[in-house]
Parts: C-alpha cells; structure tokens; sequence
C-alpha cells in the first residue's frame, strides 16, 4: 500500500482549520497529545448518541450494546498488541496506569510475590517521563526499597555497562520507557528483559510513546506489564491501557476497589473478580473506549510498519536539515539506529519558550519546556528544549515550515 499523508490528513477534521490568521497548521506536537480522525469522533458521539448505558450491569438492550462496544473495544486493543482480551485493564491515562500497577505493589501483603520491603530493589531509567518515575519513587518511599536507575550517555542512549550491578538479586521492579518522549532514544529491551528475569524482577514497559508509532507485540518483547495512553495513538483523552501477563495480574491486589470489581461482599469483607474487572472499578470510560477502538481499527488498516517507515523518512529528513543549521543543537540521538521522531533541540541562546511562541505566530505547533522529564533535561545539560514530534499525518512540508520558522526565528532573535 502506498502511504498519502495528504489523503490521511483528510481524515481529521482539524486539518481543515487554519491557525493564528489563516496560516496551515503545522501540527508537531504529537507526542503531547495526538490529533483525532472522524472515525474516532464518530465512535465517540455514536456511544453517546445511541447506545449510552452502564455496562455490564443493566438487564436491556442498550446495556448490551454498550456493552458489546466495550468488550469489543478490549478485543480490537488486545490484537493491536497481541494480548489476551483478559490481560488488558482500561485506565484513565497511562498515568493512571502507572500508579494503578505502583499502588498495586504497595497493598500487596506479605507472602505475595509482589511484596516489597527494605532490602528490595525498584529500578528505572534516567529517561523516565515524571509518570514513570515518580509513582515509583512513592512507592520507594512507602515499602522501604531502594531506588535506582540506568544512566543516560551524553548522546542520549541507556547507559548499560554496569546491567548486572544495577538490575541485582534484590530488584524486584524495572520500570523502562520504550522509547522516550524527549529524546527518541528506541531502548533496548532484550539485555534488560533478560537480566530483569534472570533475576525474578518484572519488567513494566511505558509504551505512551511507541504503541502509536511502531508495531508492539508483547509476546515478543517478554515483558510483564505494559502501558500507553489512548490520546497519543489517534484516540479520546480519558483513556488508557494497562496490559498484564494474566497469571501476574492474576496474583496482583487492586488499586481502586469499589462497585463491579467484586466477586461477593459482606459487611466485613469483599473478594475481588478475575482481571480485568479486578482493576476496572466504578462504571468505566464506555464511550472513550469505543474512540479507542476505531482508532487502533484506523491505524491497524493503514499500517503500523507503514507509519512507522513514514515517520522514520520524516525523522531522518529533519535530522539531516538541522544538522545544517547554525546553533541548533539536538538533545538525543542524531541517527536513526533506534530512534523515533520525537526531535527535541536547542537553538543557541534563543529560549525554548521564546522560540514556541515565534513557531506559533508561524502556525507551527512545538512543544517547550522540560517534558515532564526534569531529571533528563538537568543530565543533558540543558533547562528546556523545544521538541518536535511526528505522526502519520506530518509531511515533508511541515518539516520545511520547521526548519524555515527556526530559521525565520533566528534572525527574529538577532543570532
Ligand atoms: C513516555 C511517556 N510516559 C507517560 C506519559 C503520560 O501519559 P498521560 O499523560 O497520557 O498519562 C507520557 C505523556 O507525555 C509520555 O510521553
């Protein structure tokens, strides 16, 4: 099939707005939040507009459906990612997600496998975004176990020279970014899944920024738990997922407890339904899981090799231009080998923020500042960046208007 990012654009309503004076929206922020076709939008109001009910519970037709829309919804994610349908927990965000599975180990008690105590080891990267570092500082704090990390190298890849004195005996967690939202460092996950088990610890992998980008199986990858958020992978806010190997999630105490996550109750107690309805509880996000559904339908029809060698070219394209520009300095990577179109840059003494707002008068959108990724920026040597990110729907052209904005920008600055 050959990829038209043209005919893609299309497909999302956004496109057809013009930004600040009637200039074409050039739209790179899509590692932030992603933008939305009107299969998504549809699925969304459709739920509302005819098939609105508590799922799960109600006795007539529209509980059904809604019903149907939901479980469906769990279907369509679990072949994205080839899971089992029962291994896949909707959440809120992957934020959620995250605290839901760091929350999770905290209650376990002891003679559980998840139990931590002091003594034992979490471990995470230097690359985390704040939602997969500081639910695990928490629960550092909570349990008594010890925090540590992988270092990031200068060019802005996990340092794994020292794996073996890092991920040890007493790791219990290694909480890893696939790829990172900052720096488009693709992580190699082999050597750490394999040391993580070779040593009983359970890897959980934050997928916010490959699940949209790139194939992931995680039958393949050997991984135990995984996240991403629906709204950077063309679907509603609102919406996560929280995938789990079942026989772990099986074994893992809730986060949330409440109505539809129970087996029976008393007065006195409560024991807990089979996942995923041990972590879904209250009456869920019906509606946002439908506008996930239709978005990883469109995106399994387009094709996520195709998206993922159309965001490489684009990546390639504006690495090669920036390394032409005076001043710009690119915090990351600057081939391809294992990277992704997540381009953050500093553009000599022109500030980040400065340089947004300049991009923004040019109808670009960029995103500044430190990313959610503070302790990344402060080993990278630098406060804030500026950072482009692509999708599907990104072409040569926005990258041109990039490249002419910091350059426009530049001379705006007097540099
Ligand atoms: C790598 C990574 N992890 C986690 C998150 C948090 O996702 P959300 O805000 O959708 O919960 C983000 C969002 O930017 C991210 O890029």
């Amino acid at each position: 099939m050959t990829f038209d990012a043209l005919a893609i654009r299309k497909d999302f309503p956004i496109f057809q707005r013009t930004i600040r004076d009637g200039k074409r929206l050039v739209y790179l922020d899509s590692g932030a939040t992603s933008q939305k076709p009107q299969s998504v939008i549809d699925a969304e109001v459709d739920f509302y507009r005819l098939h609105n009910a508590a799922v799960h519970r109600g006795a007539h037709q529209l509980a059904e459906e809604a019903t149907d829309i939901y479980e469906g919804a769990r279907t369509i994610v679990a072949n994205f990612i080839n899971a089992a349908e029962d291994e896949v927990v909707f959440t809120k965000s992957a934020t959620e997600s995250l605290n839901l599975i760091s929350y999770a180990i905290g209650n376990a008690p002891f003679g559980n496998r998840f139990h931590l105590a002091s003594g034992d080891g979490i471990v995470v990267t230097e690359m985390e975004h704040h939602a997969n570092l500081i639910p695990w500082q928490q629960l550092a704090a909570r349990t008594g176990a010890a925090l540590s990390w992988f270092e990031v190298t200068p060019e802005g890849r996990l340092d794994l020279s020292n794996i073996d004195s890092i991920i040890t005996e007493q790791t219990k967690v290694v909480a890893i970014t696939h790829q990172s939202n900052v720096l488009g460092t693709i992580n190699p996950l082999d050597a750490i899944v394999r040391r993580a088990h070779a040593v009983g610890a359970v890897v959980v992998l934050d997928a916010c920024q490959s699940v949209p980008h790139m194939n992931v199986d995680v039958k393949a990858l050997d991984i135990d738990f995984m996240t991403f958020s629906g709204h950077k992978a063309l679907g509603p806010t609102g919406i996560g997922v929280f995938w789990g190997k079942s026989e772990l999630l099986a074994e893992l105490p809730p986060f949330l407890t409440g109505g539809s996550m129970i087996e029976s109750v008393t007065m006195t107690g409560a024991t807990w339904a089979p996942a995923p309805r041990k972590f879904e509880a209250g009456v869920p996000n019906m509606a946002q899981a439908a506008g996930l559904g239709a978005a990883l339908n469109y995106l399994t029809a387009i094709g996520m090799d195709v998206i993922h060698t159309h965001e490489v070219k684009l990546t390639e394209y504006l690495l090669q231009k920036f390394e032409t520009l005076t001043d710009v300095r690119v915090i990351g990577p600057k081939n391809m080998d294992s990277r992704g179109g997540s381009i953050s840059f500093t553009c000599g003494e022109i500030h980040p923020h400065d340089l947004g707002q300049f991009l923004d008068s040019q109808g670009i959108a960029v995103r500044t500042g430190h990313h959610c990724a503070w302790p990344l920026n402060r080993k990278m040597g630098v406060p804030a960046t500026t950072r482009a990110s692509l999708y599907l729907y990104n072409t040569l052209d926005d990258c041109d208007a990039l490249i002419d904005g910091v350059i426009a920008a530049q001379k705006y600055f007097g540099r």
